[in-house]
C-alpha cells in the first residue's frame, strides 16, 4: 500500500436543490518521499482533494489512507491533531500573519510541535538569512512564499502540501521556490504533493496525477524527474 492512498473518494456540496460534485471516484497512491503533482485547470477539484488529504476538510464517501490509517472517519480532536504533528501547508497568497516578523511567521508553527526546527535555521535554508525581522510588508512575494515554506517545515511535518505555490509569483521566483519544494522531498525525504494548472511545471514530478471534471484522468510516473534549472515555461 503506497504511503497516501486515497480510494473511491468523493466530495459533494449541496446548496439548495443542487449538489455539486467536486470530487467524483478519486483514486490514487503517493509514496514516501515523492514529489507529487495534481494537475488541472480550474474548477477540476485539486484543491479539494489537498484540503481532504491535509485534514482541513472531509470527503463524502470513500478512504483517505495516510501511512496505513484511513483519517476519513477522524473527528475534530483527532484531525486537528494530524494536522499538527503531520502536515505542512503552502497557500497561493503566503497568509503570512501581517504584524509578526518573517522569524515570528514561523515561531508561530514550530511552537506547535515538540520536534520543529530552529526557526532562524530555517530562514537560512530558504535564503532568507537577512530577512529574519522583516515584515511581510517589507518583502516581495517570493520571500514572502519563502516565510511560508519555512513556517510550513519548522514543524519537521512528513506531508508538505502546496497549493498552487508558485501561482501569484514571476517565472524566476517562481523556480525558486520550486526548487525548495523539490529539495524537501530528494534531501529531506518529506513527501511534497504540489497542486497547480500549469502544465509545464509537471517534468519535476515523480508522479503527475492529471484531474478533469472531479474526476483522476491519468497518473504517470517520471523515472528521470527534470532538475527545476532545465525546466522552462
Ligand atoms: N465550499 C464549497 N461549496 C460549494 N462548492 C465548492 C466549494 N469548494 C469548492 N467547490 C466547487 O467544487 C469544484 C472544485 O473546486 P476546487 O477543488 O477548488 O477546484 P480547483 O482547485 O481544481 O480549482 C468547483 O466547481 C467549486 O466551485
Ligand atoms: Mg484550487
Amino acid at each position: 500500500m503506497a504511503y497516501i492512498e486515497m480510494v473511491h473518494s468523493f466530495k459533494r456540496y449541496h446548496m439548495g436543490d443542487i449538489t455539486i460534485t467536486a470530487n467524483n471516484d478519486v483514486s490514487f497512491g503517493i509514496e514516501r518521499g515523492e514529489l507529487a503533482i495534481i494537475l488541472g485547470s480550474s474548477g477540476a477539484g485539486k484543491s479539494t482533494v489537498l484540503n481532504i488529504l491535509g485534514g482541513m476538510d472531509t470527503n463524502s464517501e470513500g478512504k483517505v489512507i495516510i501511512d496505513g490509517v484511513d483519517i476519513s472517519d477522524f473527528n475534530a480532536k483527532q484531525l486537528t491533531d494530524y494536522r499538527r504533528n503531520n502536515i505542512g501547508f503552502v497557500f497561493q497568497f503566503y497568509n503570512l500573519v501581517a504584524n509578526l516578523t518573517a522569524k515570528e511567521n514561523v515561531e508561530l508553527a514550530s511552537e506547535l510541535v515538540k520536534n520543529a526546527a530552529d526557526p532562524a535555521q530555517t530562514l537560512v535554508d530558504v535564503g532568507l538569512g537577512d530577512r529574519i525581522d522583516n515584515f511581510p510588508v517589507q518583502l516581495s512575494g517570493g520571500e514572502q512564499q519563502r516565510v511560508a515554506i519555512a513556517r510550513a517545515v519548522a514543524k519537521n511535518p512528513k506531508i508538505l502540501l502546496c497549493d498552487e505555490p508558485t501561482g501569484a509569483l514571476d517565472y524566476h521566483t517562481g523556480k525558486q521556490v520550486l526548487r525548495i519544494l523539490q529539495d524537501m522531498s530528494r534531501k529531506r525525504g518529506a513527501t511534497v504533493v504540489i497542486v497547480t494548472h500549469n502544465s509545464a511545471i509537471a517534468p519535476i514530478a515523480d508522479r503527475v496525477i492529471r484531474m478533469h471534471d472531479a474526476r483522476v484522468k491519468s497518473i504517470e510516473t517520471n523515472e528521470h524527474p527534470m532538475d527545476i534549472e532545465e525546466l522552462e515555461w
